[in-house]
């Protein structure tokens, strides 16, 4: 392994960047191409790296092939940067490697989130905590980023006092796998074919169910609603927020969903909400009452936008302190690639600012 420290990516130009992609050819982990090429790092070096069984794979990269290479011990020699999506074991194995190079993690797996010495950003929510980050940088869980890019204009305006939520999540959040086995699914119940699931827990064609993350504890909340209501706390900053989530998985490829109820500490008008997240960054407004036409994740699949709508004060807070609101932020992108290269932006931003 290399001990070379190499320089921190802040220190160079997007152009001179190295950027390994840990998890290259999974569901995240092309769109974190997209999102690079997208976003002014297409002419970085760029590493994809996989599991052994996809070595010697091509994959466009603005406008270039490049070749997967088998994630090792020895894969971030000269990188810079390495953003991982392989999940939280390959995350933790492979930290110290990261460091040794000399490199910046900026980690898509649940492996750090919740360590005080890693923030965890949505970098038009909590961008200032980037200034303290130690090597190690955690991107959300795809709920908590969606709902968080909703939550804090508001939350700016008014304090957040409790929040109810119940997800609609996508099945990209499961990786590619599980969008196969929807696609497979579907096609196999129009064909009135039995379908065996070997991804997720359930019949997904035609169904919906509470999510496949294990209940963990007494309480009976599962491992994606803990994360979701922990997070959103942290990425708020606000640890005794009131959550409680619902998280459940539909028939949806790749855009989660997420109706909220949100109390505030004063009386706040469905207007003044309009106006606050019309005027966010990273939200696009979608309420429109006469046409009936609020988010939906058709047209939240493939945009950078967390669309929000259906803003409406909660008829059952006799306070009128709470609002109701209806979200749909694409997952691959917002809930995890987008969010992971606009960390890599701010880092770059800092430091030239
Ligand atoms: P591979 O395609 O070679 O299996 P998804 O979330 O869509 O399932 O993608 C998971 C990503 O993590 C893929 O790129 C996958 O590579 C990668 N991955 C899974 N296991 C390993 C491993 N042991 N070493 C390196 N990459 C891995």
């Amino acid at each position: 392994m290399s001990s070379t420290a190499s320089a921190q990516p802040a220190e160079k130009d997007a152009a001179n960047l190295t950027i390994a992609v840990v998890g290259a050819t999974g569901a995240v982990g092309i769109e974190l191409l997209r999102s690079l090429e997208a976003r002014g790092f297409g002419g970085a070096s760029l590493r994809p790296l996989a599991s052994a069984r996809s070595a010697g794979q091509s994959l466009a990269f603005a406008g270039r092939m490049v070749t997967v290479e088998e994630l090792t011990e020895d894969s971030f020699a000269g990188v810079d940067v390495a953003l991982f999506s392989a999940g939280a074991s390959i995350s933790r194995h492979y930290r110290e490697a990261v460091r040794a190079a000399g490199a910046l993690m900026i980690d898509n797996s649940s492996a750090f989130r919740m360590d005080d010495d890693v923030p965890l950003v949505v970098p038009e929510v909590n961008g200032q905590v980037l200034a303290n980050h130690g090597g190690v940088i955690a991107n959300p869980n795809c709920v908590a980023a969606i709902m968080t890019v909703a939550l804090a204009p508001l939350h700016r305006a008014s304090p957040i006092r409790r929040l109810q939520a119940a997800t609609y999540q996508s099945a990209s959040g499961a990786g590619a796998a599980a969008m196969e086995e929807l696609r497979l699914a579907t096609r196999a119940a129009l064909d009135g074919k039995a379908f065996e699931p070997k991804v997720l827990p359930h019949p997904y064609a035609f169904n919906l169910f509470s999510h496949n993350a294990a209940i963990e504890g007494e309480d009976g909340y599962n491992g994606e609603e803990l994360k979701a209501m922990a997070e959103t706390r942290r990425i708020l900053s606000v640890p005794d927020l009131a959550i409680g989530i619902t998280c459940v998985r539909v028939p949806v490829l790749r855009a989660h969903s997420i109706a909220m109820t949100v109390q505030f500490d004063r009386p706040m008008a469905a207007a003044e909400a309009r106006a606050l997240l019309a005027a966010a960054p990273g939200l696009r407004l979608v309420d429109d009452r006469a046409a009936n036409h609020f988010p939906m994740p058709s047209e939240a699949s493939g945009v950078d936008e967390v669309l929000v709508g259906r803003i409406r004060t909660d008829l059952g807070d006799p306070t009128g302190c709470s609002l109701a609101l209806f979200v749909s932020g694409d997952q691959l992108l917002k809930g995890a690639a987008l969010n992971a290269v606009q960390i890599l932006e701010a880092i770059q931003s800092r430091a030239a600012g």
